[in-house]
């Protein structure tokens, strides 16, 4: 498993639970150190525990860098990072260098598997970088959500296999054996394209709720109920309806203009796709509306307590977190920023990080909740209501009871609602 990140470390972690021997590999001389004493550096449900039972016993090892231990593997995945680069398409570079790196050490027969996220035809440039006829290329792609990673690798919806050699694909999904998921079989180009066609779905679908929700700011309607009526459609699903401060996190964004990329350079303007990523952008001035309505008119001088700063709740992952691009908006109308998540301690640029809710919402003139952390939901707006400079709230997750809120003296202002 090459890249011990938030994919490389859950699927070496979960093959080895599912019986297989593992070693993860990564460039990262901390992370390996820590890894090997059952230290995991990511907040990741159930997974320090699967990675300490693993390496207890011994079908899970990590190692620094490349060595001769991989010649004694059939299967080696890459899970490196795809990051996006100054034009949108993904930045292929450590997908290159890692197949590089390792090609010298490939036993006959074994089979590369491109685990992230990589533009159709990437399967090819791996193909032409090793450069052998009996080593193969696979694309496997990962739909697992950090915060349920575990739980989505041991019960996942489908499991995706995508090779011109039919024997190596099928060698790939027998690793899979143990679980009970419809397998599908097809060539490269439509694995990738499966990948970043289910993250573009998704992403529409919540900018879709988006805009539903401002439509019921505009007709009166509550989106509480407005959801809840369309997702018991079974063609429409219950699922990822929850309206809040636009998408965010270390796929979507990327992955949704990497597929605009593509798209255009294979000759199709995907149009519907860009509108889904530019009504997003819209999504976080629309939050930023929400404070400054909330705080009279202007930022500029006002405290805004921001609670929450992850991309979602049960992460500790603040990469392309909606809350912060919200806090850099309100941060350049002038506003200081008192935040409190549970999970991102460090420090902010710019962004005063307090230890407890309580402490970020003293003498603010505004509440901004952007993750929708549990404990937020129960917040108590009296105990509040009395540290706070004037009384507003945003709940940009509509995980507060407006009613509650409203009854202690604040006004309230959900997406939607
Ligand atoms: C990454 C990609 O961003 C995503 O597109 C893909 O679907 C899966 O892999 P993630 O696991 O979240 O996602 O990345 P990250 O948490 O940054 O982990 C990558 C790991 O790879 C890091 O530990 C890094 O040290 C390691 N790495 C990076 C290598 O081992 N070798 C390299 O050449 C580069
Ligand atoms: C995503 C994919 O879901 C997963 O299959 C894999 O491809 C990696 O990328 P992840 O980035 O962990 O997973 O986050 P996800 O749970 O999909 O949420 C993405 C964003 O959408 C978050 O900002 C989240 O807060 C937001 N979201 C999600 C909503 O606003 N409402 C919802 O109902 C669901």
């Amino acid at each position: 498993m090459v890249g011990a990140g938030y994919v490389g470390l859950t699927t070496a972690s979960c093959m080895a639970q599912i019986g297989h021997t593992v070693i993860g590999i990564d460039v990262d001389s901390a992370k390996i150190e820590a890894l090997n004493k059952g230290i995991i550096p990511i907040v990741e449900d159930g997974l320090e525990a699967i990675t300490q039972q693993m390496l207890a016993t011994h079908r899970l090892t990590f190692q620094l860098g490349y060595s001769e231990a991989i010649c004694s593997c059939e299967f080696i995945f890459l899970c490196v990072p795809t990051p996006q680069d100054e034009d949108g398409s993904a930045d292929l570079t450590y997908i290159r260098e890692s197949a590089k790196s390792l090609s010298p050490y490939l036993a006959s027969n074994s089979v590369i598997v491109n685990k992230s996220t990589v533009p159709v035809g990437s399967t090819l440039v791996v193909e032409e970088i090793v450069r052998r006829d009996d080593i193969f290329v696979v694309s496997n792609p990962e739909f697992l959500r950090e915060g349920s990673a575990v739980h989505d690798f041991l019960n996942p919806d489908r499991i995706v296999v995508g090779s011109s050699n039919k024997q190596a694909a099928q060698r790939v999904a027998d690793l899979y054996q143990s679980i009970d998921a419809p397998i599908i079989i097809c060539d490269p180009a439509s694995a990738e394209t499966i990948k970043y066609a289910a993250n573009a779905f998704l992403a529409t679908k919540l900018s879709f709720a988006n805009a539903i929700a401002a439509l019921c700011e505009h007709v009166g309607a509550n989106i509480d109920d407005v959801m809840q009526g369309i997702g018991q459609d079974k063609r429409i699903g219950n699922q990822f309806l929850k309206p809040g401060p636009g998408w965010g996190g270390s796929c979507f964004p990327k992955d949704t203009r990497a597929l605009v990329k593509i798209a255009e350079s294979a000759g199709y303007d995907f149009e519907l796709l860009r509108g889904v990523i530019d009504f997003n952008e819209i999504q976080f001035d629309r939050i930023v509306n929400k404070v400054r309505k909330a705080v009279g008119g202007t930022l500029t001088s006002k405290n805004i307590a921001v609670l929450g700063l992850t991309f979602k709740a049960h992460t500790n992952d603040l990469r392309d977190s909606p809350a912060l691009r919200i806090v850099e908006h309100l941060k350049s109308h002038g506003a200081t920023i008192n935040a409190y998540d549970p999970t991102a301690n460090e420090s902010l640029h710019g962004i005063n990080i307090y230890k407890t809710a309580i402490e970020a919402c003293a003498s603010a003139d505004a509440i901004l909740i952007a993750t929708e952390w549990p404990e937020f939901a129960s917040l108590n707006p009296t105990d509040l209501g009395k540290i706070v400079r004037s009384k507003h709230m945003i709940d940009a997750r509509n995980i507060l009871d407006a009613d509650l809120w409203k009854a202690a003296g604040f006004t309230y202002q959900g997406v939607g609602r």
